[in-house]
C-alpha cells in the first residue's frame, strides 16, 4: 500500500532491513562445520546404497545374475528393474514427461546409467557387493552427437517409445519466418556465425544424495534429499510411488551448492526410497563425483547458428537463429512444461528489434540425459551467448565500434515496459547507463589505444577487449504461463510473529548457499520494523513450509521474495489495528512509520508503540472481534518476470606464442533493481563470474565416439580455480523492477549468463584485425593459438 522502499532512501535503518551489509546469518555454521548435509545424516540401523552403472554407452542387457554379489558379508538386498516392476516403480516420468528407467529395463542408453543397485550395511561392503554383479551385455553401435544422431542410418536409441523411428526429440519455433526472410531479402548486411555452446556441468561441491526413511508405524515415507524443489518432488515422488502427499515427507537440509543440477529427480533418490519402504530400514545413498558428472542433468549443449541483418550503419533490423540441441537418451529438460526450448526465444537480448524467427531441433544421443538451468533461467543463457556474440561479429563486419554498436541499437529507457517480438514483457531497464559505468570502470578508451600500439609494434601479447550487454529474464512464472509437471511457479511464505515480538518466516524456495536465511529476514525487517536478528528463516521441510516450487533461475527473490514482502504486509496490516487498540486510538488515526519501525498517532510521532509491544498484544490483549495471533500467508503468483540487466567489460592478452590467454581486466556491472543485501549480491557476482570463467575457458563434458565420457572426472571437467581468476571489479546501477513489490529482480545468475560472451568477444577482439570471427569455447591454449595460426598471428 506503501509501494515498498524507495530506492534512493532505503538503508535498512540500523535493523538490518533492505540495502544493508548484514552478515549471512547461514556462515555461522558453515564455517564452525556445524552445517548439516545430507551425507551428515546418520539413522539407526541405517543401510547404504551403491548403484552399478553401465560402462557401455549402448548395450541390450541379456541377463544380471545377483547371486554372487548376495554371498557378500553384508550385503542385504541387490535391486534391478524386475524388482521395481514388482512394485511399480521400475520407470519414472522426467520433468518433460519422457519416461527414464529407475534401473535399465531391457536397455542401456547412455554411458553409466543405472543397472542395478546394492543395499548393505555399509558403503565400502555396497561397493563390494556392486563390483560382483554380473551383467550380460549386447554391446551396440552408440551416437553421441546430435548431427550423426539425426543421419539416416544412426543406430535407433528410443525403441521403447511406440512410432519412434529416429533419433527426432522434437522442433520448436518462435517468431515469424516469412517477415525475418524479407527483412534479410532487403538488408544492406547481413552476417552469420555457427556456434556450439559445448555441453557443461553445474558441478555442485555436494554431488547429489539422499536417505530414504520409512516409518512403517506411521506409514510414513521421509525423503531427506539434496532438492532445490523439495514441494514438486513430494508431489512428483507421490505420484510415482503412489502414495498420498500427506504420508510423504521430503526434507531437504543444507545443500552444498545446486546450480540446477539439484532440480530432476534422479534414479539414485528413487531407489533410496523405495529400498526403505521394502527393507523397512533407512536408506541412504550418496554418488560420487564421477557419477554425478556422467549420469546427472548437464547442461546447454546447443549448436547455434545465428543471423543478423543490418543497415549500413549498424542498426539491427532482424535475427534469425536455429538451434541442434542434443537432450542425451531422455527428454529430460529441466524447464517449465510449455517451454521446450526453455526461454531461449529471449534472443533479442537488450536491442530493440523488431523482427526475429528462431527455430530448434533436438535429437536423442547416447548421453545422459539433461538440459538443466545451470545457474540460468532455462537457456537465457544460450540466448544471451548467441545474440552478444552476434553483436560482435556485426561491429567486426561494419568496422564498428562494439560499444557504440550496442548503444545504437539498445531499447531506450522510455520503451519500458517493452515487448519483445518473439512476446516477452520487459518490465524496466535503462542499458545505456549500464554500458556508460562500466566503459568508464574499464577506461575503455586508454585499452582501445594500448590495443592499437600493440598491433603496430607487433608485441608478442595482443590485447582484446569484449563486451557483452545483457538481458536476463528471471523469476518464473506467472503460473498460468510456466508450470512444472502442470504445478503452477508461485511461490509461498508464512510468517509468525510470536507474543515476546520474534519471528519465524517460512518460505517455499530452498537456499543452496545464496543467503536466504539473512536476506528474506532483510525483507521481513523492513516490512515489520523488526530488528533481523530477531527472525528466523526456514526452508525445505514440506511438511511445515507453505507449498512452494524452488530455486533455480533465481526465481527465488523475484516470487518468495515478494511473497514475503506481501505476507510481510498483510501482518504490517492486522499489527495497526492492534496498535490502535493499544493506542487506544481509531486505526485512521495511526500510521506507520517504515523508518522508525513503528505505528504511531497521526501528528503525535511521540505516541508509537513498537512490533514488540504490538506482538505480545496480539496474544495478551487482543481487540474485540479479532482473532489472536500474528501471522499471515502468501502465495504470490508474480503478474510477470523480472528482467535483471548489466554489462560486462573483460581485457584480455593474448600470448601469440601460446595461445594462452590471461585476463587484464574485468568489469562487471549489474543492476537487480533494489538491492537486499549489497554484500550477498556481491558474492554471488564473484561466484557467478567464475563459473562464466569456467565455461568460456576450460569446462567441457565430452565424449569418445565409443560413448565414452572423456570429461567425466575432475582430472578431465576442468573446473576454474583461484588461480585462473582475476580480480573483479564491480558496479551498479538501480532499475526497480514496478511490478515487484519492493522493486526487486533476481540476480544470482545474471554473471554466470552475461560473462562468457564478453570473454570471448574480448579474445576474438585480439585477433579480429587479422580477420578472426570466432572461437569456440572452452577457449583452451591449443584452440586459441590455432586461431592465431589461421590469422598468420602465431609466432
Ligand atoms: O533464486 P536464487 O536465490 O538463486 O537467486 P536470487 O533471487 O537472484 O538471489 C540470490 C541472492 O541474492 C539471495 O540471497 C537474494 O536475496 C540476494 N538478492 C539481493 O540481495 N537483492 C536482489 N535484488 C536480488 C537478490
Amino acid at each position: 500500500e506503501d509501494g515498498g522502499p524507495d530506492p534512493e532512501t532505503f538503508c535498512g535503518h540500523g535493523r538490518g532491513g533492505m540495502g544493508e551489509e548484514v552478515k549471512r546469518k547461514e556462515d555461522q555454521r558453515f564455517i564452525t562445520g556445524r552445517g548439516n548435509y545430507v551425507d551428515d545424516i546418520k539413522k539407526p540401523g541405517m543401510l547404504h546404497c551403491e548403484i552399478l552403472r553401465s560402462p557401455h554407452a549402448h548395450a541390450r542387457i541379456k541377463n544380471i545374475d545377483k547371486s554372487r554379489a548376495l554371498d557378500v558379508d553384508g550385503v542385504v538386498a541387490v535391486l534391478t528393474a524386475d524388482d521395481l516392476l514388482e512394485h511399480g516403480l521400475a520407470t519414472m516420468p522426467t520433468l518433460m514427461a519422457d519416461t527414464q528407467d529407475v534401473l535399465v529395463n531391457d536397455k542401456v542408453k547412455f554411458q553409466s546409467q543405472e543397472v542395478a543397485a546394492v543395499i548393505a550395511t555399509d558403503r565400502y561392503t555396497a561397493k563390494d557387493g556392486a563390483q560382483k554383479v554380473v551383467v550380460d551385455y549386447e554391446v551396440l553401435d552408440p551416437v553421441v552427437d546430435a548431427h550423426k544422431a539425426l543421419e539416416e542410418d544412426a543406430p535407433l536409441i528410443r525403441d521403447d517409445i511406440e512410432g519412434q523411428t529416429d533419433n527426432h526429440c522434437l522442433d520448436w519455433e518462435t517468431g515469424d519466418e516469412e517477415a525475418t526472410a524479407k527483412v534479410f531479402d532487403e538488408a544492406d548486411v547481413t552476417v552469420k556465425e555457427q556456434m556450439l555452446y559445448q555441453r557443461l556441468h553445474p558441478a555442485p561441491i555436494e554431488t547429489c544424495g539422499a536417505v530414504g526413511d520409512y516409518d512403517p508405524g506411521k506409514d510414513k515415507l521421509t525423503v531427506h534429499m539434496t532438492s532445490q524443489a523439495p514441494h514438486i518432488h513430494r508431489t512428483l515422488f507421490s505420484q510415482v510411488a503412489g502414495i498420498p502427499e500427506h504420508k510423504v515427507r521430503i526434507v531437504s537440509p543444507d545443500v552444498g551448492g545446486g546450480f540446477g543440477n539439484k532440480v530432476p529427480i534422479y534414479p539414485g533418490y528413487v531407489v533410496a526410497a523405495a529400498a526403505s519402504v521394502v527393507l523397512e530400514k533407512p536408506v541412504k545413498w550418496v554418488e560420487e563425483r564421477s557419477e554425478n558428472i556422467q549420469s546427472t542433468g548437464f547442461a546447454r549443449d546447443y549448436d547455434m547458428t545465428g543471423e543478423l541483418a543490418a543497415t549500413k550503419d549498424g542498426k539491427i533490423q532482424a535475427v534469425r537463429t536455429h538451434v541442434l540441441a542434443n537432450h542425451g537418451a531422455y527428454n529430460a529438460v529441466a524447464q517449465p512444461s510449455k517451454f521446450p526450448a526453455g526461454f531461449f526465444n529471449i534472443f533479442t537480448g537488450s536491442y530493440d528489434i523488431d523482427t526475429a524467427y528462431g527455430s530448434l531441433t533436438a535429437a536423442y544421443t547416447n548421453t545422459a540425459p539433461g538440459g538443466v538451468a545451470y545457474r540460468c533461467s532455462f537457456r537465457v543463457t544460450e540466448a544471451v551467448y548467441l545474440i552478444e556474440r552476434m553483436v560482435k561479429v556485426l561491429a567486426d563486419e561494419l568496422g564498428m565500434d562494439p560499444a557504440e554498436i550496442r548503444r545504437k541499437n539498445f531499447i531506450p529507457p522510455e520503451k519500458f515496459p517493452y515487448k519483445s517480438p518473439t512476446g516477452w514483457n520487459y518490465d524496466s531497464g535503462d542499458y545505456e547507463k549500464a554500458l556508460d559505468l562500466a566503459l568508464e570502470m574499464a577506461d575503455y578508451d586508454a585499452y582501445r589505444e594500448e590495443q592499437q600500439r600493440r598491433i603496430d609494434e607487433d608485441a608478442d601479447k595482443l590485447l582484446g577487449i569484449g563486451i557483452s550487454s545483457f538481458t536476463e529474464v528471471v523469476g518464473a512464472g506467472p503460473g498460468k504461463t510456466c508450470d512444472i509437471a502442470g504445478v503452477e511457479m508461485f511461490d509461498s511464505a508464512d510468517i509468525r510473529v510470536h507474543p515476546n515480538g520474534s519471528a519465524t518466516v517460512r518460505v517455499g524456495v530452498q537456499t543452496q548457499g545464496q543467503g536466504h536465511e539473512t536476506t528474506f529476514a532483510q525483507i521481513v525487517a523492513e516490512e515489520l520494523g523488526m530488528d533481523v536478528e530477531d527472525i528466523t528463516v526456514e526452508h525445505g521441510d514440506t511438511d511445515t513450509d507453505p507449498y512452494g516450487l524452488g530455486t533455480y533461475g533465481s526465481r527465488s527473490t523475484p516470487v518468495a521474495g515478494a511473497a514475503a514482502a506481501v505476507a510481510a504486509r498483510k501482518v504490517r496490516e492486522k499489527a495497526k489495528t492492534i496498535a490502535a487498540n493499544e493506542l487506544e486510538a481509531s486505526e485512521d488515526d495511526v500510521t506507520w512509520d517504515r523508518e522508525t519501525g513503528e505505528f504511531h498517532l497521526i501528528g503525535a510521532p511521540d505516541r508509537s508503540i513498537t512490533i514488540t509491544e504490538i506482538a505480545a498484544g496480539a496474544y495478551m490483549n487482543h481487540p474485540a472481534g479479532e482473532e489472536p495471533g500474528l501471522e499471515a500467508v502468501d502465495y504470490y503468483d508474480p503478474p510477470e518476470m523480472t528482467y535483471p540487466f548489466g554489462s560486462y567489460i573483460v581485457v584480455v592478452e593474448v600470448d601469440r606464442e601460446t595461445g594462452e590467454v590471461e585476463f587484464e581486466k574485468f568489469v562487471a556491472v549489474d543492476d537487480c533493481g533494489n538491492r537486499i543485501n549489497p554484500m550477498i549480491i556481491e558474492g554471488q557476482i564473484h561466484g557467478g563470474l567464475a563459473q562464466g570463467i569456467g565455461t568460456a575457458m576450460l569446462e567441457h563434458v565430452t565424449y569418445d565416439d565409443n560413448g565414452n565420457v572423456t570429461g567425466g572426472d575432475f582430472m578431465n571437467y576442468l573446473l576454474p580455480t583461484s588461480m585462473e581468476i582475476p580480480e573483479f571489479e564491480t558496479g551498479y546501477t538501480v532499475t526497480p523492477s514496478p511490478h515487484h513489490p519492493i522493486g526487486a529482480k533476481g540476480v544470482g545468475e545474471s554473471p554466470t549468463v552475461g560473462s562468457p560472451p564478453a570473454i570471448v568477444n574480448a579474445v576474438v577482439d585480439a585477433m579480429a584485425h587479422a580477420g578472426i570471427k570466432h572461437i569456440e569455447m572452452p577457449m583452451t591454449p591449443d584452440r586459441v593459438w590455432e586461431k592465431l595460426d589461421e590469422a598468420g598471428l602465431a609466432i
